[in-house]
């Protein structure tokens, strides 16, 4: 079974938190060629909060995502998400917690083209064996935008609104903590800029966390905090971040990781 935790306090103790990893390590491939793409993380964020992470290419950005949503296990370390540690249970039970508290967004949509835009959003509910009601389907769908879009299929979209469809389907099952990896690396800045606004409603309004993997400053300016990553380490935070300022940070990344070599 997974253990839940049992510190919560939420009138006295410190704000609860949504994700929690604790030597969170991950090493792809064995000998020569073992890459190490998470090295010993340890992050904390709270509930209620859009948190960017951002690093160069490689740095370990979606292996830090896919583990702490359990699409992947790391090697060792813990994670813990709403209060519930992923690492340690069986892989049924993970794919069970994942349908139900955890949403995520891919750069590419991942849409079924069979499928219609309302078939498309209330999969999750589907799989999760859930309720499955159109007038659910079109709430969600209203939401993003696409209330008059139902009965499309995803080759009738725009991408910006494939991905509108995506975010309702991370939105259906109401998860506590919403995964977005690159959600706006395929998009225009128009569409880009609904995308993020969504995200943020997400948390804003319904009071959602939120990590996106990005590349963009303006995209990363959207969110709360910043944490960047630099050969699967964490390399810095930046809180309320400006696109200038995390332009500045991403330039002198891995400065002071080279000083004293
Ligand atoms: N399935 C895999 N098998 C082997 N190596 C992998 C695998 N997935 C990732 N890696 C390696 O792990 C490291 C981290 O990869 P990851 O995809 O997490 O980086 P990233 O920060 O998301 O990069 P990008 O910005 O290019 O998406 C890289 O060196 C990558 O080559
Ligand atoms: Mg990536």
């Amino acid at each position: 079974m997974f253990r839940t935790g049992s510190r919560r306090t939420p009138d006295t103790g410190p704000a609860p938190e949504a994700l929690r990893l604790v030597k969170v390590s991950k090493t792809y491939g064995t000998d020569d060629s073992a890459v190490t793409a998470l090295d010993d993380v340890t992050l904390s964020l709270g509930r209620g909060t859009f948190t960017a992470v951002m690093g160069p290419s490689g740095s370990g950005k979606s292996t830090l995502l896919q583990c702490a949503a359990g699409l992947d296990r790391p090697d060792s370390g813990i994670v813990r998400v709403d209060g519930t540690e992923l690492t340690g249970g069986s892989e049924a039970e993970l794919t069970r917690f994942r349908r139900g508290r955890v949403g995520f967004v891919f750069q590419q949509y991942n849409l079924l083209e069979t499928l219609t835009v309302a078939q498309n959003t209330v999969l999750p509910l589907k799989l999760a064996g859930r309720r499955v009601d159109r007038r659910r389907a079109r709430e969600v769908l209203t939401q993003v935008g696409l209330g008059d879009r139902l009965g499309h299929r995803p080759d009738q979209l725009s991408g910006g609104q494939r991905q509108r469809v995506a975010i309702a389907r991370a939105l259906v099952t109401e998860p506590r903590v919403i995964f977005a990896d690159e959600p706006t690396g395929a998009l225009d800045t128009r569409s880009a800029r609904d995308v993020l606004r969504l995200l943020q409603e997400a948390v804003r309004v319904h009071g959602r966390t939120v990590v996106m993997v990005t590349h963009d400053p303006v995209a990363a300016s959207y969110a709360d905090s910043v944490l960047f990553l630099a050969d699967g380490r964490l390399a810095g935070r930046l809180d309320a971040p400006t696109p200038d300022a995390v332009a500045e940070r991403l330039a002198h990344l891995g400065d002071d990781m080279m000083a004293g070599v």
